[in-house]
């Protein structure tokens, strides 16, 4: 199964691709953790991708797409993926599915995670990630069983750069601009489901399971 995950920065992709990972047992890919990975570790993309990550823009299509694609391309993703944070634009989108065509391959679903913007500020202010394995907590929600640690890994937990107010606002900009048009994209492909992501992450997740089956 492959599965793409949409919605807002904040609105619950990477939470929900997680449990959906573990439940169909496939990888959750997801562009913003390998890009963060790449920043902890010096790398030369995590040097180019950080320029336009802390400032809320989106990493230029043709160094995101090939990381994706590599990804992907890995053995194990040949039964299937849930994809979080990409495609992210519509050349993005195209470029995933003219590689997947050639492979007589398709997007099973695009879930998009649905959450007001209003919502989102303050998710964000109060989330905590692990840069090692990915998780993310947030203090008053879904704390981890000890302050600033990583329950799946024991790493440190840190409040990313790109979570301050103003590049939040930014990212949401950028994110109706840019990314909301793949609403409009997978609904026409006839793979595009709804759920509300305004409710406590068990219940959305009930409600993807309902959907994927
Ligand atoms: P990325 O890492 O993908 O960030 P994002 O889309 O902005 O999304 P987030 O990770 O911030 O939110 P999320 O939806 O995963 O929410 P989460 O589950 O953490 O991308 C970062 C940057 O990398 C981009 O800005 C861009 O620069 C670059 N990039 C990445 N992919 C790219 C691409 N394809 N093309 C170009 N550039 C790209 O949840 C948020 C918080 O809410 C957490 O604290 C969580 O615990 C809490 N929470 C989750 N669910 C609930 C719930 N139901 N109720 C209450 N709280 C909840
Ligand atoms: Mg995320």
């Amino acid at each position: 199964m492959k599965i793409i995950m949409l919605g807002a920065p904040g609105a619950g992709k990477g939470t929900q691709a997680k449990m959906i990972a573990e439940k169909y047992g496939i990888p959750h890919v997801s562009t913003g953790d390998i890009f963060r990975a790449n920043i902890k570790n010096g790398t030369a993309l995590g040097k180019e991708a950080k320029q336009y990550m802390d400032q809320g823009l989106l990493v230029p299509d043709e160094l995101t797409v090939k990381i994706l694609l590599d990804r992907v391309a890995q053995e194990d993703c040949a039964g299937g993926y849930v994809l979080d944070g990409f495609p992210r634009t519509i050349p993005q989108a195209q470029v995933l599915d003219e590689a997947l065509g050639k492979q007589n391959e398709s997007i099973d679903y695009a879930v998009d995670v649905d959450v007001p913007d209003e919502n989102i500020v303050k998710r964000m202010s109060g989330r905590r990630a692990c840069l090692k394995c990915g998780a993310t907590y947030h203090v008053e929600h879904i704390p981890p069983k000890q302050e600033g640690i990583c329950d799946s890994c024991g790493s440190d937990l840190v409040l990313r750069d790109d979570d301050k107010p103003e590049t939040v606002q930014n990212r949401l900009k950028v994110y109706h601009e840019q990314t909301q048009p793949l609403i409009e994209y997978y609904t026409q492909k006839g793979i595009l489901r709804t759920v509300d992501g305004t409710m406590d992450m068990e219940e959305v997740f009930r409600a993807i399971v309902a959907i994927l089956g």
